[in-house]
């Protein structure tokens, strides 16, 4: 066997993609190995979001290089690709600025990987793909694949409209496509029969989906919910992420019908002032949002949210910022990203004037993220005493251990329950640690409703 080492940076939706490049490559006679060193074949599977993701790729490269010159060396070789998002919008700069890469394949284009394998064998070069819809890709991809484990992410929808003005996503991921019903119905069934319990249906724009039925007719992601929730085994859902605009109704109402839906919604704000939502072009206001989160918490009032939030966007003054950290009191978060304003290439708002200095980003990052970090400890600290149903995923670092993730996606460790991997049970939460709960199962019976 071949050994095959991917490093996947940024978002779970590259995570999804790095599986899928490790099953197409299996019949290949590649096999997951523990790092680059020994590995007969690199991917790195990049992300473009800011500018330090996209960075990090060069410096990477860099250290491959030394490995695969050592690798020739020892009269063994070693292939280098770089997939992803960097791959996409820097194709050939990649090619020139680090010769030593074989492969660039961008995310509409992996399933031709194969091909591409070939092509080098046969000598000819680099090779350099990154023209495919995202269509021909899903059709294209192995049906069979190693299992993942209780919990696995299920891609249901690509690339984005929306083009907020920060974002180079709708460059890199291309426009909107949704996977036809049927397509997705046999992927969640097969994850289901190899142990699977909980699904995480990923999309840019998630809830913006809309894909063709076996009815003919366009399905919203709330039925979809509603379909994968009667497959024999599939326990909790979630999905991810989702745009403030498309939130609807019978979305919405899913947070009041749907056991199996968990009660977590990651709803990105980006920033709470009306004028720099809509130089981001947004299409809400704080107030719309304010509103959403009502609304869905009236159907779920033990909703937790999270969010991304975006500090020193072109002309944020400090009443902006300002309006940002009143709107993150009054929703309260559960968790959070926030980072400074990276300018991107070729987006509108990396030309717009006003840009803010580093500095005031920096402290206003600071502070948010003090806030936001505040309100998690907060919402941690309040989960202490209760009892959730846990799904436990892997084994702890201790003996006997057994590590789950609650409905608000904490991980949660228990002891004496390295047997339970793949079960729901009843957890109570005796310790609130760092960036963990630890609790201890309450009864011996499966807790059927996840939440
Ligand atoms: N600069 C900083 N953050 C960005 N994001 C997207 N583009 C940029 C950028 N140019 C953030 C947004 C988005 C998350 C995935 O990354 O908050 O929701
Ligand atoms: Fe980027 Fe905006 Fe699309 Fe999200 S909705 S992927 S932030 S352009």
């Amino acid at each position: 066997m071949k050994k095959l080492f991917i490093k996947t940076y940024g978002c779970q939706m590259n995570v999804y993609d790095s599986a899928r490049m490790a099953d197409l490559l299996a019949p290949l006679g590649y096999a997951p190995g523990n790092g680059p060193e020994d590995a007969d074949m690199v991917i790195l599977n990049t992300c473009h979001i800011r500018e330090k993701a996209a960075e990090k790729v060069y410096s990477e490269l860099g250290r491959l290089k030394q490995l695969k010159l050592a690798r020739a060396a020892e009269g063994r070789g070693m292939l280098i690709a770089v997939a992803g998002c960097v791959a996409q919008a820097e194709g050939k700069e990649i090619l020139a600025r680090q010769p030593a890469v074989d492969v660039v394949v961008g995310p509409q284009s992996y399933h031709r990987l194969p091909q591409m394998l070939a092509e080098i064998t046969r000598g000819t070069g680099h090779v350099l793909e990154t023209e495919f819809p995202a269509e021909e890709k899903f059709d294209s991809l192995p049906s069979d694949g190693a299992a993942p484990g209780p919990a696995a992410f299920l891609t249901v929808q690509e690339g984005c409209d929306k083009f907020c003005t920060f974002c180079v996503v709708p460059y890199t991921r291309g426009a909107e496509f949704s996977r036809p019903v049927t397509q997705i119905l046999d992927e969640a069934r097969r994850l289901a029969r190899s142990g699977v319990r909980e699904l995480t249906l990923l999309g840019q724009n998630v809830n913006a989906y809309c894909g063709e039925g076996p009815d003919g007719s366009d399905w919203s992601l709330a039925r979809l919910l509603y379909r994968l929730a009667e497959i024999e085994g599939i326990a909790r859902l979630r999905f991810t992420t989702s745009h403030p605009r498309d939130m609807r109704d019978d979305l919405i109402a899913a947070y009041g019908e749907l056991p199996q839906l968990m009660p977590y919604l990651h709803l990105p704000l980006q920033s709470g002032s009306d004028r720099v939502l809509s130089a981001m072009n947004r299409k809400h206001s704080a107030a719309d949002y304010r509103d959403l989160v009502a609304r869905v918490r009236a159907r779920r009032p033990d909703l937790a949210l999270s969010s991304d939030f975006i500090v020193g966007f072109p002309g944020e003054g400090d009443a902006d910022f300002e309006a940002t950290l009143a709107v993150v009191r009054e929703v309260g978060y559960a968790q959070a990203y926030s980072f400074k304003y990276s300018p991107r290439p070729g987006t509108p708002a990396s030309a717009a004037l006003g840009q803010v200095p580093e500095e005031v980003k920096k402290l206003r990052l600071e502070q948010l993220q003090c806030l936001l970090a505040a309100q998690q400890d907060a919402f941690n600290a309040s989960c202490r005493g209760r009892s959730f149903a846990v799904l436990f995923e892997k084994p702890g670092k201790k003996s006997q251990q057994g590590v789950g993730r609650s409905p608000y996606l904490q991980p949660v460790h228990v002891d004496g329950a390295a047997s339970l991997i793949g079960e729901i049970r009843n957890v109570r939460i005796r310790e609130v640690l760092p960036n963990s709960l630890r609790g201890e199962l309450v009864d011996t019976s499966v807790a059927e409703v996840a939440h």
